[in-house]
Order: structure tokens, then sequence, then C-alpha cells
């Protein structure tokens, strides 16, 4: 069992309150007098959207889906899970996915492709508060994202292992 002890802090609680912050600016400059949609992949993105949320200004619904691609380990698999994926009519709409971290890609690609399959949306993008750029195996890049990080297993702020350190304000590594 990995302690509080053994992790080193990558990213402080108020680096990624500023990184947030700074999204949001963009993002209420890009979706201006338009409504959006926001879809918060659980677990691990809930602390990112709410936060990320509260500095929008534009008006604006939350959607909650569930998806899983990480075993109880450190490496994803590969395979996507979609545990919870009832979503609004959202034709017609502006959607912003919103995500803890971009590793394989399996996962963004799964859900741009879902969405896609399922609506005409007005526009769908991508917001990942990380992006695991050189792991990726699949073709996709979020068009937002505040940090892009190593090749480490990250925890906190969302991130778990095996379900724990999700309520760490911080994000660190073993
Ligand atoms: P992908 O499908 O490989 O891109 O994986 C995406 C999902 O794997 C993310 O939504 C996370 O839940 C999980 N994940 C990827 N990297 C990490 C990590 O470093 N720590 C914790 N979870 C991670
Ligand atoms: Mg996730």
């Amino acid at each position: 069992m990995i302690t509080e002890n053994d992790l080193k802090v990558l990213f402080k609680k108020d680096d990624i309150q500023e990184a947030i912050k700074a999204l949001g600016n963009s993002l209420n400059n890009e979706y201006q007098d338009e409504e959006l949609y926001l879809i918060c992949v659980l677990k691990g993105a809930v602390m990112f959207m709410t936060d990320l949320s509260k500095h929008l200004k534009m008006p604006l619904r939350m959607e909650f889906i569930r998806l899983s691609s990480y075993g109880s380990g450190f490496s994803s698999t590969g395979k996507v899970n979609a545990v919870d994926i009832s979503l609004p009519d959202l034709n017609g709409k502006n959607v912003l996915i919103i995500e803890d971290i971009i590793d394989t890609g399996h996962t963004a690609k799964f859900l741009m492709d879902f969405i896609r399959h399922n609506f005409k949306t007005k526009s769908l993008k991508f917001c990942s508060l990380l992006d695991k750029k050189i792991k990726r195996e699949v073709e996709i890049d979020p068009d937002y994202h505040a940090f892009e990080v190593d090749d480490k297993f990250l925890v906190g702020y969302g991130l778990d292992y095996d379900g724990y350190y999700r309520n760490l304000p911080y994000i660190g590594y073993v």
C-alpha cells in the first residue's frame, strides 16, 4: 500500500487552480453567448469539472457519465468499459467533454466516436486537465489541456490508485 509520504508533488494545489482559471477564461472566450454542455467523465474528472465550472459564465448544463479503462493497477488496458453512458439529447448542442487525463487515448476516442455516432452536435470538443502525450496509442489530441505530463503514474485531484487519493488537492507520483 502506497502512503501519502511516498508521494512526490508534481503540481501544487495553487498551480492547478491557477491553470484551471486560465482554462476557464479561454472557454469563456470560445463559448461567449453560447450554451454549453459539460460532460464529466467519472470518476477521475470530478474535481476538475467542479472547479472549472465555477469560472464559466455561459449558460451551462452538466452531465456525468462513467467509463473505465484502467484495472486496479498502473497501466491502461486499452479496453473501455461504458459503465453508465446515458446522455440527454445533444443534437444541436455545444458539447465539451471533461477528462482528468488522456493516456493511451482509447477512452477519449471511444467517447468522441460514441457522441459523433449518436448525435449531430453543434460542436464537440475535448478538455483534459492532463495530457500524457508520450503514451498515446490512438490519434487524438485534446482541444484544451492544462499540463503535459511524462510517463509517470499520477494520483491526486481526482486521479486514483486502486480508488484511493482522489481527494488530494495536489497531483503527485510515486
Ligand atoms: P486512456 O484510455 O489510456 O487514455 O486512459 C484514460 C484514463 O485512464 C483516465 O481517464 C484515467 O482515469 C486513467 N489514467 C491514465 N493515466 C493515469 C494516471 O497516471 N493515474 C491515474 N489514472 C490514470
Ligand atoms: Mg478518467
